[in-house]
């Protein structure tokens, strides 16, 4: 049995995951709302350490400042009771009409003016309620035409929006982070940022980039027929893995957003070995400090027996993948196949110190073409031994 999830774990849940309702494009709510303290509280009876939530996961879009205000005050006492910390804070900029051609980058500048005074307002609830992290995930920037968007004039209103939301919490003084999230498509035919690697790219061309990093979610790269541990992987060698999104999806199809683990599991495993232990050859190497944030769905067939175990199922999977990924990289079975692969060679420069390109064409190291192709790797023994470990 996995030891039972405890604060210091640091998962977190969104208001939006557990409080889904079952509407999908073809079907109304399944189940009946509660309000969102009554989820907070729940959460941390299961012992996640923290929520996160949209603006309107609190109010409506339509709420007037009082009522906003109070239903934010009740939230807080109710994460406040329960000792869960609100670490994360993004804007609804996808739900309402108004944004169906986007917030950020709408060809209508009235909607565009209208979206970043929304994600701003967020900025200044996500310092009220003492989240470090903002994440800003564009749904609807995008397209399903490609001669309906300008893709120059698209990103240039992107840079402009994050550059000024960004600009906005240093000018404030908030400990505020932004974290891009990336998704290929849906709600959007194509979405603009569609993977990690666009997103870093764009972060590249921010004036306050430094504030600025991404929120990768497993199946949203998985959609994409990516690597989720390898652009998280990406993503902290730049130094940008702010936050994540935990999940699960099974290939390519629609927007799955399934119980971490219940994907790719194999996958799920090397996230965790990743997010646990860093990377192999480099033991002082960059590491995620941030929460085990989870940002699924709990299946619509389920009522809200199936809703609580299903966020239970996300921390127990994790927790029981963290300890098989530490008992994988403690096997002295591991460690030899690891050195036998060349993994732990990797970190090795491929220059030696102060050797210039020169260098390298003048020197003759007695190289065998031949016989280093005949080099076996490996990676088969190393993958079961993983595997071994994962089901074993
Ligand atoms: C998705 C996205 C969203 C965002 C969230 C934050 O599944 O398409 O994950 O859930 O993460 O809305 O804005
Ligand atoms: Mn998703
Ligand atoms: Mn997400």
């Amino acid at each position: 049995m996995t030891r039972e999830p405890t604060p210091r774990d640091r998962f977190s849940f969104g208001l939006w995951t557990v409080g889904w309702l079952g509407v999908d494009p073809f079907g109304t709510a399944s189940r009946t709302p509660l309000e969102p303290w009554e989820y907070a509280t729940r959460l941390a009876e299961l012992g996640a350490w923290g929520i996160t939530l949209h603006d309107n996961d609190i109010f409506g879009f339509d709420a007037d400042a009082a009522t906003a205000a109070a239903r934010c005050r009740r939230l807080k006492e109710a994460t406040d009771a329960a000792g869960l910390v609100i670490e994360m804070v993004t804007t609804n900029t996808f739900t309402h009409p108004v944004f169906k051609d986007g917030g950020l980058t709408s060809n209508d500048r009235a909607v565009r003016r209208f979206g970043l005074r929304k994600v701003l307002r967020a900025v200044d609830l996500a310092a009220q309620l003492g989240a470090s992290t903002f994440v800003m995930w564009g749904g609807r920037e995008g397209s399903e035409y490609d001669g309906s968007k300008d893709v120059f004039a698209a990103l240039e209103r992107y840079r402009e929006g994050i550059d000024t939301v960004a600009g906005y919490i240093r000018s404030q003084g908030y400990d505020l982070r932004i974290a891009l999230e990336p998704k290929p498509n849906e709600p959007r035919g194509d979405i603009l940022l569609p993977t990690v690697g666009h997103a870093l790219a764009l972060i590249a061309q921010l004036e306050h980039g430094d504030i600025v990093g991404v929120n990768p979610e497993t199946g949203h790269e998985q959609m994409a027929n990516l690597n989720y541990t390898h652009a998280l992987g990406q993503a902290l060698w730049s130094g940008k893995l702010f936050h994540i999104d935990l999940n699960g999806q099974r290939g390519l199809k629609y927007d799955q957003d399934l119980v971490f683990g219940h994907g790719d599991l194999v996958s799920a495993f090397f996230t965790v070995d990743l997010l646990e232990n860093g990377f192999p050859g480099y033991p002082d190497g960059p590491r995620y400090t941030g929460p085990r944030h989870f940002d699924y769905k709990p299946s619509r067939t389920e009522g809200m027996t199936g809703v609580w175990a299903s966020a239970q199922a996300c921390m127990a999977t994790y927790l029981r993948l963290a300890e098989k990924a530490a008992a994988f990289r403690a096997d002295p079975e591991v460690r030899e196949a690891l050195a036998y692969s060349g993994v732990l060679e990797l970190a090795e420069p491929t220059l030696g110190p102060g050797e210039t390109a020169a260098d390298l064409l003048a020197a003759d190291d007695g190289f065998d073409p031949v016989k280093a192709a005949e080099r076996d790797f490996g990676f088969v023994r190393l993958q079961q031994l993983a595997i071994e470990h994962l089901v074993g």
